[in-house]
This record gives C-alpha cells, structure tokens and sequence, in this order.
C-alpha cells in the first residue's frame, strides 16, 4: 500500500510538488501521468527517500521508506533504467543485486524468464542493449527481491507496443498477487493500456484521479486538458 498525503516538495522558489494525495490499494496498478516537468519524478523520489518532503508525507505499508525493515525487499524499484551499470553483463547486475539483497542465485533466472531477457542477451553488457531491453533488465532488478510494492519511473519509455502489453501482463499479475504498483508516464496511449487506476499531474498538483473507467468517461476533456498542459509544458521548455 502506498499513501501520498498532501506532499509538497519545494527547490528554492520552484514548488515541483504541490499538496499532492494519491493513494495505491494492494492489486492495483496506478498510473501517475503528467507532462515532462510535472512533478512525477520527484514524486516517486521522495517515496523512496531520495528527496525530503517539504511538508506532507509519502509512506509505504505505513511508514517512510527508510523506516521500513529491509526497505529494498519490499520495496522494488526502477526510477532510471539507464542508471544500471553499462559495463556490466545483465546477469552479472541481476546477480549483485540478488547478492546484495541475501536472495537466492536462482532467482537470478526466474527473473529474467519472467522479464523475457533470453541467457543470450543477458551475458551482453548493458550499455549495449537497447532502451527497451534496459527496461525490462530494471524491472527484472526491482524485481529481484520479491517486493509487495513496485515504484517504477516511466517504465514503457522505448517499449514497442508489443513490449507495453508484455508489462500490462507482468504487472497484473503482479497486483493480482497482491502487490501495489506505482507507475509514471507521460504518455496517456501508455499508461491507458497499462494502469487501472490513473492519478493526473500537472505543474505539481493533482488535476484529475480515479479508475481508467472513470477518466475515460470523462473522455475528450480529459485529453484536452492533456494535450493543453503538455503543450504549455513544451512552450514553457522552448524559452
Ligand atoms: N533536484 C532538483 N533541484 C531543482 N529543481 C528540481 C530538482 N528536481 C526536479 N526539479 C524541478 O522540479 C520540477 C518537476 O520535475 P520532475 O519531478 O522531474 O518532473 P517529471 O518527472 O514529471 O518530468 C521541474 O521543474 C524540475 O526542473
Ligand atoms: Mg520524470
């Protein structure tokens, strides 16, 4: 369970993250969506203890991540897949990390059977695989230790669409078993076809939340409201 209450992160003068709520049940999957610059990534971040809340709070099973007992077992996640190290194999980072986190060698192979990296590819170094292959390495990594909750920073960035309904599967699957799934996008095509619940961020406030079905009724407003932020967004970029 992941809770999101009334977070605020500010940098100077810029608030990047403004009073946000946002709640993720066990078995769900929700999408975080919003335009470049919205406040996604420092969103997550401070879930997991990388940025400090100005005020609010952002726990996970009730408590900030690093008061959790053994924090990156129950907690996997993925928040740049090119930050996985290029120099070495994919087995040889799955392998660190199955070490580092105490779990078992032969969860090693689980892992990449359930992400769909072949033996083949993963005895290649990482900074030669492709975007997509390097997601599917991440996710497999915030896999590893088996964690009830998933916190993965646009992971459908350079899936084909054939890669985007592999991880509408993988994560269902995963939420059916009970896990909660935090995801970000600034693709709505992305997230539609991946979340069931969708919480919709702009200039660092929430704009708009509920289940796919709900905001889907809401139809062309919704994407309206999209397209205009994420077209002041890229304005605002271009000066
Ligand atoms: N460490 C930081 N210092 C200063 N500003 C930051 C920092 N991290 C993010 N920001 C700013 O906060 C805003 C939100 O950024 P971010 O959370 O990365 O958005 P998103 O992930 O939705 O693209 C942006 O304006 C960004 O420039
Ligand atoms: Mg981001």
């Amino acid at each position: 369970m992941i809770e999101i209450q009334n977070l605020t992160k500010r940098y100077g003068d810029l608030t990047a993250v403004d009073d946000v709520t946002l709640t993720v049940q066990p078995g769900t999957v929700c999408g975080f969506l919003g335009p470049n610059g919205a406040g996604k990534s420092t969103t997550l971040r401070c879930l997991v203890g990388l940025a400090t809340p100005t005020s609010g709070t952002a726990h996970i099973h009730g408590r900030p991540y690093h008061r959790l007992v053994n924090p990156a077992v129950q907690v996997g996640t993925m928040l740049d897949a090119s930050a996985l190290h290029p120099g070495r194999t994919g087995l040889e980072i799955l392998t660190q990390g199955a070490i580092a986190l105490g779990v078992e060698r032969g969860r090693v192979a689980e892992v990449l059977d359930v992400v769909g990296l072949t033996k083949r590819e993963a005895k290649r170094r990482a900074g030669k695989y492709s975007l997509g292959m390097r997601q599917r390495l991440g996710i497999g990594h915030a896999l590893l230790g088996s964690p009830s909750v998933l916190i993965l920073d646009e992971p459908a960035n350079g899936l084909d669409p054939a890669g985007i309904r592999w991880m509408r599967t993988l994560l269902r699957d995963f939420a059916e078993q009970g896990g909660s799934v935090l995801l970000s996008s600034h693709l709505l095509h992305e997230v539609q076809q991946i979340a069931d619940t969708l919480a919709m961020i702009g200039h660092g406030r929430i704009v708009a939340a509920g289940t796919l079905d709900e905001l889907l009724a809401a139809g062309e407003e919704l994407e309206d409201m999209f397209l205009t932020r994420t077209a002041a967004t890229s304005r605002e970029g271009a000066l």
